[in-house]
């Protein structure tokens, strides 16, 4: 699909079962056979629109943008904040990336990360960092934003161990400018 016009704003409340359907699709469509399919069965709308209804009104460390696109309305979202853990020298971190596969390739992924980029500068990060599955193609879209591996990790989820590597950019005046 080409030529989509996309907007990108801070998310509001009303948006959260927008939020969940796309978090969800995303999900399944970039997980199935990589992550237990408990926890991806585990998923509900109702309860992601809770998770996400909670966050977007909580206003504290996890901020959340959506991208809407004309009469299909939210088709992507991101969240982010502070990093939580000390990798690569980074200070904040997107802590969700997701887009609707009937979306992926239009440029909506590049929007939703340049603008998370610009506010984590005007709320005083200078630098950024994304955690992702190892096994993850995304890794060729954080490489194209400019993002390099920062660290590698091992974590356990439901019994399984997942190989997890950080992309990292360390300056984000640059990195918004790789990201548009
Ligand atoms: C990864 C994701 C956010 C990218 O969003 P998108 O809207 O599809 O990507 P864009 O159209 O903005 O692509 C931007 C650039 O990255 C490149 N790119 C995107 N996905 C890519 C892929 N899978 N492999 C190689 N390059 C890729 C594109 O070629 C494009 O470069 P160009 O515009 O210079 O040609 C989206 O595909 C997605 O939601 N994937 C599933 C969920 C996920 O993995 N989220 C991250 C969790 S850590």
């Amino acid at each position: 699909m080409d030529d989509v016009t996309i907007a990108v704003r801070r998310a509001r409340p009303q948006d959260a079962a927008g939020v969940a359907a796309v978090y969800i699709s995303s999900w399944h469509d970039t997980y199935a056979g990589i992550l237990p399919a408990q926890l991806l069965c585990a998923m509900t709308p109702e309860g992601q629109a809770a998770r996400w209804r909670a966050t977007i009104g909580a206003g504290g460390r996890e901020r959340v943008l959506v991208a809407e696109q004309g009469a299909a309305g939210i088709v992507g979202m991101t969240s982010y904040g502070p990093a939580r853990d000390n990798v690569g020298g980074c200070d904040g971190e997107i802590y969700t990336l997701y887009v609707d596969p009937n979306y992926f390739g239009c440029g909506i992924g590049r929007a939703l990360l340049g603008s998370a980029f610009v506010e984590l500068e005007r709320r005083g990060y200078a630098s950024c960092v994304i955690w992702a599955h190892a096994k993850n193609p995304v890794r060729y879209f954080y490489e194209a934003m400019g993002g390099r591996l920062v660290a590698q990790r091992r974590i356990r989820l439901m019994g399984d161990v997942v190989p997890e590597a950080a992309f990292g950019w360390s300056r984000l005046a640059l990195a918004q400018r790789a990201a548009h």
